[in-house]
């Protein structure tokens, strides 16, 4: 589906609420005090997810009005499926942590918002200075394909290829991450329910803005602190996923089952905001 986005200044993408209500709420008053329309938001879907408050998360997005594409989450939730879509081998540890949160997902959540979720675009295509750009949530082809910073720059030229933009915002792998491929940007602006497994609470979010460097367009990314302690709170009394209650405060996700090996090394370490700075 293609939008035009009215206006000028930044755009803001984001990715993975997750049923998380407080860090859905900052992020939407992030937007607000950074004076960015709901029109010029983009989340990259997985709006209900592992956290405490599915039909309050979707019921705050909708009601905010920004873009939205239909994350795996929603694909499963949307067509009532039995898993979240990931394809974890049984027994691993996400298989059974997500055994645990997608049930209580698909328990709580309304049929209003399933409908309203099975209407959602799977990609957005809009220009920008010139640019074409795709919104996805995993790859192109696959929506629950994980693509870290990495996946092989060949596997993302490719995915570009495919998507026939140049640049992409992508989501779904938790990670952000800033990265050229060729004279193409691969920007995953991270997620905001649950850390970056760095060892720190935060969320991530990240902008587009017009600059004179790089053929008019930065990308960057950002910390998101929120209630994290409220968050955790919220998920501990509803009794599932406690493992990932334990990662809102910790920064580290309770499995590494999904990452590469150079993700996985960096556990715990502190993602520095500067370093995915684009000029
Ligand atoms: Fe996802």
């Amino acid at each position: 589906m293609k939008i035009t986005l009215p206006g000028s200044g930044p755009i803001l993408c984001f990715g993975g609420p997750y049923s998380n209500l407080q860090a859905s709420e900052a992020m939407r008053a992030e937007a607000q005090r950074l004076d960015i329309p709901p029109d010029r938001v983009i989340c990259t879907g997985d709006i209900v997810a592992y956290c405490a408050n599915p039909n309050e998360t979707v019921d705050l997005i909708r009601a905010w009005g920004c873009h939205v594409i239909k994350g795996n989450c929603e694909e499963q939730l949307a067509q009532r499926a039995g898993d979240c879509g990931c394809g974890f081998g049984e027994g691993t540890a996400c298989d059974l942590l997500s055994n645990s949160w997608y049930a209580f997902a698909d328990q709580t959540l309304r049929d209003d918002l399933r409908a309203w979720m099975e209407e959602l675009p799977a990609t957005l295509t809009f220009d920008l200075a010139g640019r074409r750009a795709r919104v996805i949530h995993g790859g192109v082809r696959e929506n629950s394909r994980f693509i870290f910073a990495s996946t092989p720059a060949a596997e993302k030229a490719s995915e570009l290829d495919e998507a026939a933009a140049d640049f992409v915002i992508s989501g779904h792998c938790g990670i952000p991450f800033v990265q050229h491929v060729g004279k193409r940007i691969w920007f995953n602006p991270g997620v905001i329910g649950m850390p970056a497994n760095d060892g720190t609470a935060d969320g991530w979010y990240g902008l587009i803005e017009g600059t004179p460097d790089y053929g008019g367009l930065r990308f960057s990314v950002r910390r998101l602190g929120y209630d994290a302690i409220g968050a955790a709170a919220a998920l501990g009394l509803s009794g599932h996923a406690n493992g990932y209650a334990e990662a809102l405060l910790s920064g580290l996700w309770p499995s590494l089952d999904v990452l590469p090996a150079k993700e996985r090394a960096a556990t715990g370490q502190r993602i520095a905001a500067e370093a995915f700075l684009l000029a």
